[in-house]
């Protein structure tokens, strides 16, 4: 589905990605963008850092963040030669469009975003009022993700099911451009949801997210992978007692990177009551080592070599810019009539 259709993936850098960061998003954004250039198509992988200052003030902690997202993508496989890998803010078009896209991105469209709604929300819990602490760079966000999507003539946009509102916005407002300068300024992007990945459990068995401190690390030594593997939750049935795998967590996580004979192992295991939480623990712990035993390696080395990274992303720049002058031009020329 990707022959020869130009695929962009968007990342904010948040913070050390976890397993479920890893199998639900970096892994599968890595294969996409494979697909694509299998095909023929184009992948361009970029890092937000402008949305990122909405939220993170911190310069060193920012830049910390960055460095994490930027070698676990590398890490995970992603080939910079192929993929165009760089950095939101080394595009410095991506904010004259952003101006042009704002005469025509109704309000109402920020109102209703999510990132904003969530925000807004979230005060009236607390009892504060609507807007306390939102920036415009939040309120906005909305059009500076349809600039990041339009500048590079994205068919593609992978996206997780909180983003595809975003993606949408993007649509719209491309659309109005397009019709009011009856003209195809701007190419209309569109969202694909993989289907096939996984929301992957944390160790109590809510989504795994940071925010609940119940993860699985991906970067740590084997020893802190254990402890956060070993403390899944399970109950205290005996080992002979048939189960059914479905309702036990470990075997929940397991199905989201074993291959489909392990899983079924496991469950035959389970279902027999041959195989004890020991034992399904100790598998799980082999899986998650052998997926990522590897990565962390390459992990480490562009952590400690960040200046050949650094390299990689100003030859993405040099690769992405053109596309957004380009997109930039025909907008310039359409509005001002040059
Ligand atoms: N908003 C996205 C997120 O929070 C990140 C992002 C910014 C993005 N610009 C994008 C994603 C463009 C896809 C395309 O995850």
């Amino acid at each position: 589905m990707f022959e020869g259709k130009v695929v962009l993936t968007g990342v904010k850098p948040t913070g050390t990605p976890h397993l479920g960061n890893y199998l639900g998003a970096i892994k599968p954004a890595i294969a996409l963008g494979r697909e694509a250039l299998k095909t023929g198509g184009k992948h361009y992988m970029f890092i937000a850092d402008y949305h990122a200052i909405n939220a993170e003030k911190n310069p060193e902690v920012l830049n910390q963040k960055l460095r994490e997202i930027a070698c676990v993508y590398l890490a995970g496989g992603l080939d910079p030669a192929q993929s165009v890998f760089f950095r939101q803010s080394d595009i410095p078009e991506v904010h004259e469009i952003t101006t042009i896209l704002y005469a025509y991105t109704p309000k109402g469209f920020m109102n209703k975003a999510h990132a904003y709604k969530a925000a807004v929300d979230k005060n009236r819990e607390a009892g504060k009022p609507d807007d306390d602490g939102i920036n415009m760079g939040l309120y906005t966000y909305p059009t500076l993700m349809a600039t990041d999507i339009v500048a590079y003539d994205s068919d593609i946009v992978p996206v997780g099911k909180d983003q595809v509102q975003h993606v949408e916005i993007a649509r719209d407002i491309a659309g109005a451009i397009n019709a009011h300068y009856n003209k195809e300024l701007l190419h209309l992007p569109t969202y694909y949801i993989d289907e096939r990945v996984a929301v992957v459990p944390g160790i109590d068995g809510r989504k795994m997210s940071k925010s609940y401190g119940n993860v699985i690390p991906l970067f740590e030594d084997d020893k802190s992978i254990k402890k956060a593997i070993f403390s899944i939750k399970t109950d205290s049935r005996p080992m002979e007692e048939p189960k059914n795998p479905d309702e036990i967590l470990v075997y929940e996580i397991y199905k989201s990177i074993a291959t489909p004979e392990q899983i079924q192992e496991m469950g035959d295991g389970l279902r027999q009551g041959k195989l004890g939480y020991g034992h399904i623990k100790n598998m799980l712990l082999d899986a998650v080592i052998k997926e990522i035993g590897g990565i962390r390696e390459k992990y480490n080395y562009y952590m400690a070599h960040f200046d050949e990274v650094e390299e990689m992303l100003a030859d993405g720049a040099r690769r992405a810019r053109p596309a957004a002058q380009a997109t930039l031009k025909r907008l310039k020329d359409a509005v001002f009539a040059r």
